[in-house]
């Protein structure tokens, strides 16, 4: 692609971002620089609107939280200021930081308390697509969470324009779920009967809302495209509770990232996001016009989310019904065997140093339930792998903090990824890691309830 088209991505990538977040009267206060020269991210309480329903909620300002962009190398500094009534942190989700700067209350750092602040500096040398979130309790479970970019030094990719979706469920502030308890008892307590046996479920709480980019589907975000434009899109999924099926009525999805790290291109229909998980796909803009639904459905239960593609200057008469399903959503489906990592971790020859068979519940991790629960030792400089194995009726997405993994599958080179999918009624996945990052680092389900609920294991070695 041309020079030119590439620094006009610049422009309009600013564009879209704009375009994509801008709901007027949202207050847009709580990024700015410090004086120190970081960026300011403030922790309050906030209202948000929903298609013209205000709720309070607890969040960085908007939400999603402003979008933090930085290029490889770059160093993170980040003020956070706590005006929440409660401590609060900030981690960084996917991203490999020093331990102490990863944001984990009690084990990284001492919980932010109200009225004091923490500032978070780090370099970022690996390019990718990554998300920011509270890690105190279910805060999440509110808007407290924002995408985190990190651009190559030179993108290889070529696009006209990107933008940034947040998945997320919602029930903060709606009336008849003031609550934010873990919840105790049965996933499925409250949502009727059991999941049919081959429902793909990673959740059972209920919640009444479906938001990309903090809009209902009644009033949704809009991606604009001209007609033969490449769009990248970053897919990311926040909720607390929900996995979500993606697609675009008229459009098939190139994915080239999964979880931020390039995986050779593979077109397909739709995707599927566990909570925690990201891809980036390229969209060619192939019909000559028109409005064009951004399906998102939630998976093993009922609800709706999307947003809209519009080519520029098309009728909005030809806009989708609110409730339109595009068909694409149960096309081809984005599977991990079918993804190669283009830059694969490099392990060693041989096998593994230390191996872990860890069963997963919907409370515990290799029979184990944190608190109650031992750390899992690993030595600096080890290959180290884990296989899990679910036995719940729940998919798990599991996610491990300072590391990238390498999902083994068939093909011997398996996407690099920091969170994965594991399917329900004996489904099982295995992971290769390198233990390069000395820490106390968490290993846990991204179904906040059930991490809440006991699914984590800490991950520990010192240096040497
Ligand atoms: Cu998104 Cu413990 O992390
Ligand atoms: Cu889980």
């Amino acid at each position: 692609m041309p020079a030119t088209r590439r620094q006009f991505l610049g422009l309009t990538a600013a564009a879209g971002l704009a375009l994509v977040t801008s709901c007027s009267g949202r207050e847009p206060s709580a990024a700015g620089p410090s004086s120190a020269g970081a960026l300011r991210l403030t922790a309050a309480p906030m209202r948000l609107d929903l298609a013209g329903h205000p709720v309070p909620t607890w969040g960085y300002g908007t939400v999603p939280g402003p979008e933090l962009r930085l290029r490889a190398g770059d160093v993170l500094r980040v003020q956070l200021e706590n005006e929440l009534p409660e401590d609060t942190t900030v981690h960084w989700h996917g991203l490999a930081p020093p331990n102490a700067m990863d944001g984990v209350p009690r084990i990284t750092q001492d919980p932010v308390a109200p009225g004091a602040g923490f500032s978070y500096e780090f370099e970022t040398p690996i390019p990718g697509s990554f998300m920011y979130h509270a890690h105190v309790g279910m805060q999440l479970d509110r808007g407290l969470y924002g995408p985190l970019i990190v651009e190559p030094r030179t993108e290889e990719l070529a696009y006209d324009r990107e933008y940034t979706l947040m998945l997320d469920d919602w029930r903060d502030g709606m009336d008849d779920h003031a609550g934010h308890d873990a919840g105790s008892g049965s996933d499925d307590a409250g949502s009727g009967d059991p999941d049919p046996a081959d429902a793909v479920s990673f959740g059972g709480r209920s919640y009444p809302l479906l938001l990309v980019n903090g809009r209902p589907p009644d009033d949704p975000p809009v991606l604009e495209a001209r007609p033969g434009d490449r769009l990248r899109l970053r897919v990311m999924n926040i909720a607390a509770d929900t996995g979500f099926r993606f697609a675009i009525a008229g459009h098939r999805l190139t994915v080239t990232h999964s979880d931020g790290m390039p995986v050779e291109p593979v077109t397909v229909d739709a995707l599927r996001l566990g909570m925690g998980e990201r891809y980036d796909v390229l969209v060619d803009a192939a019909q000559p016009g028109g409005v064009w639904q951004v399906g998102v459905r939630p998976e093993g239960r009922d609800g709706w989310g999307r947003a809209v593609l519009r080519y520029t200057g098309s009728d909005a008469s030809s806009a989708p019904a609110v409730a339109e399903r595009p068909a694409e959503l149960d096309g081809q489906l984005v599977r991990y065997e079918d993804l190669l990592a283009r830059e694969p971790l490099d392990l060693p020859s041989g096998s593994p140093d230390r191996v872990y068979d860890l069963t997963l519940t919907g409370t515990q991790i290799g029979g184990q339930s944190y608190p109650d629960a031992d750390p899992l030792p690993v030595a600096e400089g080890e290959w180290v792998r884990f296989t899990m194995r679910n036995t719940s009726a729940k998919w798990h997405p599991m996610h491990l903090h300072g590391h990238h993994f390498q999902v083994l599958t068939p093909s011997g080179r398996g996407p690099v990824k920091d969170t994965v999918a594991v399917p329900a009624r004996g489904g099982e996945v295995t992971f290769d890691f390198l233990a390069t990052n000395p820490g106390r680092w968490l290993f846990h389900c991204h179904n906040h309830h059930h991490m809440e609920d006991g699914m984590l294991r800490l991950v520990e070695y010192g240096r040497g």
